[in-house]
């Protein structure tokens, strides 16, 4: 309870922090009673009482603030965004200059703009990447994806895929992770997303299932956008702890997807490190689908024949063949394999 304490000035800054951090806590519950909204909002008042500044803890209260107001639909949020106008400390500019282009997109998909709410965050998310932010650009994944839910509710999946594929932001969000992953260059993603629509068409799948296997194949790291850039180009070998956090990548990318109704791309991402047996991440699973397995090859694949930094001794394709049919037959059922090595033998792959 803040409401009747007087404070030593100079404890303003932790004071500050404190509300902010419960102001954050609440913020991100979903369903808020009544009695946390009124909170929040009381807590907002007050933290306006603690004085103007530039710390980091107001600041961060304000743009909370704004996207309060924004989520609300409400116009308010740009008359606190206004305050931060005059701010000049450039740790600050690098936060509030995205962030705020990102609050505003957010308050254009609540009034139903949605044109206009997608070019904001293809603004933001190049100027986050113009400040450096990483942490912004995650927070703008997020934003991204709940605005593209919106836009895409009563779309088919043939109709999603088609929308996804063709949006800027789309592509903008697959460039920063290319760019972020440094170790497997920019062509990864795309080469990935055409080797499994060619082992698709090899075993005889369905068009749909094709579709399905070209956009997973293209998103199936998109969940690395979540991974610290520091822990993916590492420069010295990687430690378990590192592991833990590149493990999840599948997981984040799956729950992305899901997130969007897109269940069969989603679960070929989510599994497209299993292995048949049992050798994979995260779970460890054996019982896979024809398609988590292709776009797992897939990926393989591409990762061992591409000079690649992290793989410094890349492979020829030949030899990987030769390898994956002899050396490692289980991880891939046999089925599989064979399209590979037809894709190979076609000069396909
Ligand atoms: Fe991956
Ligand atoms: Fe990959």
């Amino acid at each position: 309870e803040f409401e009747n304490v007087t404070i030593d000035r100079k404890y303003h800054w932790a004071v500050r922090l404190i509300i902010n951090n419960y102001i954050d806590s609440l913020f991100h519950i979903e369903d808020r009673t009544e009695e946390e909204e009124n909170k929040l909002l009381s807590l907002f008042e007050l933290l306006e009482t603690q004085g103007e500044g530039t710390s980091y803890a107001v600041t961060l209260s304000q743009l909370n603030l704004a996207e309060y107001y924004a989520y609300k639909g409400d116009k308010r949020y740009k008359d606190v965004l206004k305050k931060l106008h005059h701010i000049k400390d450039r740790e600050l500019v690098r936060h509030i200059v995205p962030a705020s282009t990102r609050i505003k997109a957010i308050y254009y998909s609540r009034v139903g703009n949605f044109k206009k709410s997608l070019i904001l965050i293809l603004e933001s998310l190049k100027k986050s990447e113009y400040y450096g932010n990483t942490l912004e650009e995650t927070i703008l994944m997020e934003s991204a994806m709940d605005i593209f839910k919106r836009v895409t509710a009563q779309f088919s999946a043939v109709q999603k895929r088609k929308f996804f594929t063709d949006t800027p932001i789309f592509k903008y969000l697959l460039k920063v992770q290319a760019v972020k992953d440094t170790y497997l260059g920019k062509e990864h993603a795309k080469n990935v997303s055409i080797l499994a629509r060619r082992l698709g068409e090899i075993l005889g799948l369905e068009e749909e299932e094709l579709e399905i296997l070209e956009f997973a194949g293209l998103l199936h790291d998109v969940g690395k956008l979540y991974i610290p850039w520091f822990t993916l180009n590492k420069i010295t070998p990687l430690d378990d702890e590192d592991w833990e956090i590149i493990k999840i990548h599948p997981v984040k990318g799956a729950e992305m997807l899901e997130n969007l109704g897109m269940w069969r791309e989603a679960e070929a991402v989510r599994n497209h490190h299993e292995r048949v047996d049992g050798s994979g991440y995260p779970l460890g699973k054996s019982e896979l689908n024809i398609l988590d397995e292709i776009v797992g090859i897939s990926d393989l694949f591409d990762a061992a024949v591409s000079p690649s930094r992290r793989y410094k001794a890349h492979k020829s394709k030949d030899e990987l063949i030769r390898e994956l049919l002899k050396g490692e037959p289980f991880k891939f059922s046999a089925v599989v394999l064979n399209a590979l090595g037809q894709a190979v033998d076609k000069g396909l792959a």
